[in-house]
């Protein structure tokens, strides 16, 4: 019997086999099995970072300094109890602080989480074939692959991802899902509505923290037409985390993100001042983060904030990114009712079609790109 042989490292080495070192590849017999493993003991140069970007290991201390982002019930939100100013008050505080947050209790089936995560583990895991019959579109973006379009000089991070638009309806093409397994495209679609939904009403309770109408935010970055795309990552494990990143530094250049984190394997990073701040994510939490669009918006009284995926020699690692958009086709500048007398609007108005299009040819910049945004 054959077994399946685990590749550990991303789809662009396997695109491009000449690169891929491959120091040992052991054939052996055990119990009548036939296993084989390909092991690599070093990564492409591809995926080497030069010094200055390596993830060093004194550059985050949260055993140290116990700093973690905050953790907040968010179930008199959606109850509408009478502790609603008590959440209201923590998202603020957190939007302030972070930009990053967990939220527990928010209401999406734990359920449909677990099919979510088995659906495309099994997609992930399927021959190299199928997979690359959905490579990534570099027009839309949309589909498998790693950093394809991305400047031919960029050093490449060590995952693999598949991204794909899932709302509105009129922005969604099943036909370039996974047809396999079988309820992927089902539970994704369910997924997407439900993290949408706590999405929206996320994007509320920001707007309620800032003093303006809890649908301000909604209306002012397209209302129905505010849009969902889903970017889920695979990162093998890799035999030299200390070279590489899994993802590297970027804010996002959306709403805000909803990230389900791996259940079991931490990585990602959030920058709290100079330091890279560990994620512990808490059983059943999504994690959410400003992004770019909130920043311009507040003029910056909330920001978007840098992170960053670890690689990982022990274990492989899931995440799923919901990104809440604005509508393409509106400029975005700073609300009126958000610039004081004595401020005044920092960033320059541009339609997320726009930004987007730039953030996507440059790849992951840290927070150079909302930063380029800002008026002279
Ligand atoms: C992203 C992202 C974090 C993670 O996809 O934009 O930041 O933990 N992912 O995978
Ligand atoms: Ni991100």
């Amino acid at each position: 019997m054959f077994r399946r042989v685990r590749l550990v490292f991303p789809v662009f080495a396997l695109l491009f086999p000449w690169i891929v070192k491959l120091s040992t590849a052991i054939k052996f017999r055990s119990t009548g099995i036939i296993n084989i493993l390909v092991v690599i003991t070093e990564i492409p140069s591809k995926y080497i970072k030069p010094p200055i970007d390596r993830p060093s290991l004194d550059s985050f201390h949260n055993s140290e300094t116990d700093l973690y982002i905050p953790v907040i019930d968010i179930s008199p939100l959606i109850n509408g109890s009478d502790r609603t100013d008590e959440a209201m008050h923590a998202i603020s505080h957190a939007c302030k602080e972070w930009g990053f947050f967990q939220v527990v209790n928010h209401g999406v089936a734990p359920d449909l989480v677990q099919k979510l995560r088995a659906a495309w583990r099994e997609f992930f895991y399927s021959p190299m074939e199928a997979k690359k019959a959905y490579a990534n579109d570099p027009k839309t973006y949309e589909g498998y692959g790693s950093r394809v379009g991305v400047d031919k000089e960029a050093i490449l991070d060590w995952g693999d991802y598949f991204f794909l638009y899932l709302l509105p309806e009129s922005t969604k093409n099943l036909n370039k899902w996974p047809e396999l397994p079988p309820n992927l495209r089902e539970i994704t679609e369910e997924y997407g509505e439900k993290v949408m939904k706590l999405s929206k009403m996320l994007i509320k309770a920001i707007s309620t923290s800032l003093g303006l109408d809890e649908n301000y935010m909604l209306r002012a970055f397209g209302g129905d037409n505010i849009a969902g795309t889903l970017r889920v990552n695979y990162y093998p494990k890799c035999p030299q985390p200390e070279l590489t990143l899994g993802l590297s530094p970027h804010s996002d250049p959306g709403l805000i993100t909803v990230l389900l984190a791996d259940e079991h394997v931490k990585g990602c990073q959030v920058k709290k001042g100079d330091l890279w701040v560990d994620i512990k994510p808490k059983t059943g939490a999504f994690i959410v983060n400003i992004a770019d669009q909130i920043q311009v918006l507040t003029n910056a009284i909330y920001k978007s904030v840098e992170h960053r995926v670890l690689a990982n020699a022990e274990s492989e690692r899931f995440s799923f990114a919901f990104f809440c958009n604005p509508k393409g086709d509106m400029a975005i500048g700073s609300a009126p009712e958000l610039v004081s007398p004595l401020s005044k609007p920092l960033y320059e108005p541009i339609t997320f079609n726009e930004y987007r299009l730039y953030v996507r040819n440059k790849g992951p910049l840290g927070k150079s790109q909302v930063e380029s945004l800002k008026a002279a």
